[in-house]
C-alpha cells in the first residue's frame, strides 16, 4: 500500500470514526427515538407520500425530534433563508407595529431579525408547539427583555381578540394539514388588530402542504391582501434563486 492510500484509508477510518462519534452523541443526549427519525428521514427520500405518512402523521412530534442544534447549524447553513427572513423582517417593520406575534417561531430566528429592525421598544411573543425549538429559542433571545416566549398550539392560541398590533406566520401554515391549517388562519385572525402577515410557500412536499394563503383571506371578504412572490434577488444565494421565488406566497392583510 503506498504512502498516499495509506492517508486515504487513515482519512476514511477517521470519518467513519467521527460518524460513529455523532451517532453516539445523538443517541445520549436525544434518544433512540431520534435516531430512528433521522434515519427515516433519509432513507425514504424517494418517497414522499410514504415519508407522510410514516414521519408526519403528528406535525407536532415531528417538530419535536426535527428541532434541535443540529437542525439551527443546517437553517443557519443557508444564506437564503437568512436573506429571506432580512427581507420579511422589513416588511414587517415597515408596518410600524407596536407588539408582534409570531405563531411558529422555531428557534427565533426571525424574532431575533426583526428585533435588529425595529428597536427594543416594539413587544414580540413568539409561541411554538414543540418544546426543542422553543428551548433553542430561549437560549438565542435571552438578553431580550421585550420577548415573550410561551409553548403553545397555533390553532389555540391563549390570548384574547386583537391582542397584537402584528400576527405573522412564517413558513408554518404550511407545515399543517388542512383543518389545522384553517384554525390557524381563524386564530391569527382573531388576535389580530391591524395587520395579519405570511409568508407561506405554496409547493408540496412530505411536510408541506401547499396553500394559497390570500385567497383564504379573500375568500372571506378581506380585501385589502397584498400578496405578491417573494422577489428572485432574495434568494440570489439559494441554488434554485428561480424556483424559490415561484413557490413563495407573501401576503399581508390590512385590518385596519
Ligand atoms: C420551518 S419552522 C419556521 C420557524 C420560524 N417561523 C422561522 O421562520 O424561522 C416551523 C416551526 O413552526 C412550528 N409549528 C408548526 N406548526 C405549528 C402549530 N400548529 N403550532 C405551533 N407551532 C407550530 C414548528 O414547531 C417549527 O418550529
Amino acid at each position: 500500500m503506498s504512502h498516499q492510500d495509506k492517508g486515504l484509508n487513515l482519512e476514511v477510518s477517521s470519518g467513519r470514526q467521527c460518524r460513529i462519534q455523532k451517532v453516539v452523541l445523538a443517541y445520549k443526549y436525544r434518544g433512540a427515538g431520534y435516531l430512528w427519525h433521522k434515519s427515516m428521514r433519509r432513507a425514504l427520500e424517494r418517497w414522499p407520500s410514504l415519508k407522510r405518512r410514516v414521519l408526519y402523521a403528528d406535525p407536532r412530534h415531528y417538530w419535536t425530534l426535527r428541532g434541535g442544534p443540529e437542525y439551527l447549524a443546517e437553517q443557519e447553513g443557508q444564506k437564503a433563508r437568512t436573506a429571506r427572513s432580512n427581507w420579511l423582517a422589513h416588511r414587517i417593520a415597515d408596518c410600524k407595529p407596536m407588539s408582534i406575534l409570531e405563531v411558529g417561531c422555531g428557534y427565533g430566528k426571525q424574532i431575533a431579525n426583526i428585533r435588529r429592525i425595529v428597536g427594543d421598544v416594539v413587544q414580540i411573543t413568539g409561541i411554538d408547539f414543540s418544546l426543542s425549538q422553543l428551548s433553542l429559542a430561549q437560549a438565542h433571545l435571552r438578553s431580550d427583555d421585550n420577548v415573550f416566549l410561551i409553548h403553545g398550539s397555533g390553532d389555540r392560541l391563549p390570548f384574547a381578540d386583537h391582542s397584537f398590533d402584528l400576527v405573522l406566520t412564517s413558513a408554518v401554515i404550511l407545515h399543517n394539514p388542512p383543518e389545522i391549517a384553517d384554525k390557524i388562519r381563524q386564530e391569527v385572525l382573531r388576535v389580530a388588530r391591524c395587520w395579519c402577515v405570511h409568508n407561506e410557500d405554496t409547493d408540496t412536499t412530505y411536510n408541506r402542504f401547499g396553500y394559497d394563503t390570500a385567497a383564504w383571506y379573500q375568500a372571506r371578504g378581506l380585501n385589502r391582501v397584498d400578496s405578491s412572490k417573494i422577489p428572485v434577488e432574495v434568494f440570489a444565494e439559494s441554488d434554485d434563486p428561480a424556483g424559490e421565488s415561484e413557490r413563495s406566497q407573501f401576503c399581508l392583510v390590512d385590518l385596519r
